[in-house]
This record gives structure tokens, sequence and C-alpha cells, in this order.
């Protein structure tokens, strides 16, 4: 008896290679044309599915799993982070989740660092006004466009996994000192690698930052961890970068606090209402106070195909009967 090729069914479009790929192994059902489905795609996509590979874009939440056909036994994730699949309804059901970690971290890190570096030398603006039609760079001036200096100042990491320790290792050859807040203290030998110290208490750290980077995953228990009340405790010549998720930070508290110049700044790579962007954000950064990204931490093709051969290995591994290497446990939740 011949046996049947798994039905995956794939939300987005991906890289060529790993379409090609998927097609030779298994039942693949692409989408070519990149339209995002809507929730009634979505359930039609669990009803006959043996795998789904959805992505950050697609809500896979309870309802849509109290639709899921006998058949779906896996949901490959194209993306790292997995808040947009209710994993504890997917795994009640019987469901197996895995997502695709480890070949963004060096992407993601230095899209990080490139934050970090471009709000307080105010690359943005700079690349800007050489553009401008009005005139607006005149020559070189000793006082025009200062930013701040990043070297000798306090990075705080909120978040110290992989991404965490990839961005203190770029961080620290820029000259910056490296603080942390995270579930678990790192091993000492790892900590005197990074030159890094750790800080149980989040607020006790933010109070004495310079830079902070959000780099944890968004949970439930990360939802507004940078609440309006942590926020306040910045020193107001402090900027934030968020490269993680937009759910961490309570995004209107921190619009409110760089309205009110309570703030020097923030660089912001992911939004809270993703693709919505809100439009006093907008307006700061205009007036150059904040620099806002399309959530362009892990786009590179090569991450991209890195990406999707991990999805790939897990849904083979799967089929074959094994335990795929990237299963999303409860404990990470
Ligand atoms: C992910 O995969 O979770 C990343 O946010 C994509 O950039």
């Amino acid at each position: 008896m011949v046996r049947r090729k798994p039905l995956v069914v794939v939300t987005r479009k991906l890289p060529d290679s790993v379409e090609t790929r998927m097609r030779e192994l298994f039942d693949a059902q692409l989408n070519l044309d990149d339209v995002p489905m809507d929730q009634a795609a979505l359930v039609e996509a669990v009803r006959t599915a043996d795998v789904l590979v959805p992505t950050l874009t697609d809500r896979i939440d309870s309802a849509v799993l109290s639709q899921a056909g006998e058949n779906l036994r896996l949901i490959a994730s194209f993306s790292n982070g997995v808040d947009h699949i209710d994993v504890a309804s997917a795994l009640n059901r019987g469901i197996t989740v895995t997502n695709t970690p480890g070949v963004l971290t060096e992407d993601t890190a230095d899209m990080t660092m490139a934050l970090i570096l471009a709000v307080p030398r105010r690359l943005a603006e700079g690349a800007q006004a050489v553009i401008s039609d009005k005139d607006e760079w005149l020559g070189w001036s000793p006082t025009w466009m200062l930013g701040r200096r990043i070297w000798g100042k306090r990075l705080g990491i909120i978040g110290m996994g992989r991404i965490g320790q990839a961005v203190a290792r770029r961080a620290k050859a820029f000259g910056l000192q490296i603080h942390y807040h995270n579930r678990r203290r790192l091993p000492t030998a790892v900590e005197e690698m990074l030159d890094a110290t750790y800080w149980d208490s989040l607020d006790q750290m933010l109070a004495r930052m310079d830079i902070v980077s959000v780099n944890c995953p968004h949970t439930p228990a990360t939802y507004h961890l940078l609440s309006a009340r942590r926020l306040k405790l910045l020193k107001p010549e402090a900027y934030v970068v968020n490269t993680a998720r937009g759910e961490v930070i309570d995004e209107n508290a921190l619009t409110r606090q760089l309205e009110a110049g309570e703030l020097a700044g923030a660089g912001l790579d992911v939004f809270e209402h993703e693709p919505a962007v809100n439009p006093k954000l907008i307006r700061l950064a205009k007036q150059g106070k904040v620099v806002l990204l399309p959530h362009l931490g892990s786009a590179t093709l090569e991450g991209r195909v890195d990406m999707g051969e991990k999805v790939i290995v897990n849904i083979k591994t799967f089929m074959d009967g094994h335990r795929p290497p990237d299963r999303v446990l409860p404990a990470m939740l």
C-alpha cells in the first residue's frame, strides 16, 4: 500500500527553496499569492490538514482549534514566538506544536544593536536630512544634530535567552556595560564572559539603565511587563528598544512618556497591535524621537530559509514517528 503524503497547509508564502522542498516531501498546500488567511480560511485549514504551518500573523486561538479535524496532529509554526497560538488548547487536544528557535538569534540581535545605535545617534534623522528637499544639511557643524554617546553606557536586557545573550555579546563590543533581568540567573561562566550584572528585581534595574532592550517572549507573564508604573522608573535620559513583541510594553504609556519628554527615545521593531501603529508614535518618529521598523528582526533571506528548514525537519521527524526537535512545552509558556 502506498502511504499517502501528509497534507501540509502553509498559511503564507515562504522562500521558494522551502516551498519546493515541501512540495517534494509533502502534499503541500501553499499560499503562493501570500494573501493572509482570515479566520474562516484558518478554520477550513485546521479542518482538513494533517499539519498546519502558520506564522505569527495567524491567530490560532481556541475557537479555531475547536474546529480542528481528527487528522490535525501537528502545528509547525514558521516563527520563533508562539503567542499567536493557543498552545495550551492545542496540547489539550493532543496536537503537537513546534517553532523555529535558534536560527533567527543572530539576525534579531543585529537588528536590536542597530536600534541601540540608531536612536541615540540619530541615524534615521540624519539620513533624512541628507535627502530632504528643504536644505536641512548645510555642512558639518560643531553643534548640529548631536546625539548621545553609546560607549560606557549601561544596557539593561530584559530576557537573557539566546537573543538577549547575542545582544549582550554585540553590546559588550560597543563598550556598553551589560545588565540583565531574567527568570533564571545565568551560569557564572556566562555572566563572566559577558561581564553581565544580574538583577533579580526588574524595578531596581530599570531605574539605573541608560538603554533598556526587551528580548523576552510574549507570554501571559510578560504581557505589559514594562507597565506604566515600571516605565516611570526609567531615567528621563533613557532609551527603550524592543525587537521582541509589542505586547511586552504598555505602548500607550510609553507613547505618553515620550510625548511628555520623560524618556529620551525609543527604537521599536514590534508593536502592540501590529500592523497598526499608534499615530502618536508616527508623529514622534517624524520629530526624530523614535525609530520605527516594520518587524524586520529576522528579515534576512538566510534566516527565513533556515526557519523553513526547521519547519520541514519538525514535520518530517514527527511524520516519521519521532519527537520533533522544536516542540513547544508547557514549561516554556
Ligand atoms: C518570530 O519568529 O517570532 C519573529 O518575531 C519573527 O521576526
